[in-house]
């Protein structure tokens, strides 16, 4: 049996307002410790109302965005945005995920990844891309262990805590991937052939 499928006390679903304190609380934990994509910036900080917004928007475009409870507690959130904003990537999504302190190195990003994988590739998205810390084992693992490969090594793109750090760009592909057309892509070829056709007599 898979070990990580066999954990007791995870569940993965949906998020909603009620976790938004939780989800808080877990992320100024990473932004005060961590070597995450996260900063040392007070910019950076998460606001209750902006991330009930988030979780608005994204639900309005059919994105995920999870939690991990453990032993009934959120331990765990993880959500996908896209890529870029233009029309050409829109079936490229990257991602975020966070565990709570305390729940570290017990298997829930290892339950937490694939579930956001899976909700990604049943709205049809097709790839997904992840900026990882090059100094941040711990993710470079979970996200290897995941299906995602190493495409890309940005030199000293961030500058944080007084030092400058590499970025390891990471991508999975989604479903078919790119092995065949996106379904929305045919039916808006059609629709343009469609309209294409000059009626005759
Ligand atoms: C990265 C992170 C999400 C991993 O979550 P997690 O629940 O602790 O991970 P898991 O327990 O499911 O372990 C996943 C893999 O990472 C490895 N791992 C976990 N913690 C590790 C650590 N401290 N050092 C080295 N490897 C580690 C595990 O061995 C496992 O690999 P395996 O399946 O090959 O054994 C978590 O450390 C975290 O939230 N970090 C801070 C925020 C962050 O960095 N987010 C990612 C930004 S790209």
């Amino acid at each position: 049996m898979d070990p990580v499928a066999g954990q007791p006390g995870i569940v993965i679903r949906p998020s909603t307002d009620a976790d938004v304190s939780a989800m808080i609380e877990i992320y100024e934990h990473h932004i005060r410790h961590g070597i995450g994509d996260t900063g040392d910036f007070e910019e950076d900080r998460l606001r209750p109302d902006d991330l009930k917004r988030r979780r608005k928007n994204m639900r309005s475009k059919r994105l995920p965005h999870l939690v991990a409870e453990r032993h009934g507690m959120v331990a765990g959130y993880a959500y996908a945005v896209p890529f870029r904003k233009r029309p050409a990537y829109r079936y490229t999504l990257k991602h975020s995920i966070y565990v709570h302190a305390g729940h570290l190195h017990a298997g829930i990003g290892r339950r937490l990844l694939p579930a956001l994988i899976e909700a990604c590739a049943a709205g049809g998205y097709r790839q997904m891309i992840g900026y990882i810390d090059a100094e941040n084992e711990a993710s470079l693992r979970l996200h290897e262990a995941c299906g995602f490969a190493r495409v890309g090594h940005l030199p000293a793109v961030a500058y944080r805590h007084g030092r400058w750090a590499d970025s390891v760009m990471v991508q999975c592909p989604l479903g078919t991937g790119s092995s065949d057309q996106p379904s929305t892509w045919r039916q808006e070829a059609v629709a343009r052939e469609a309209q294409a056709v000059v009626p005759v007599g």
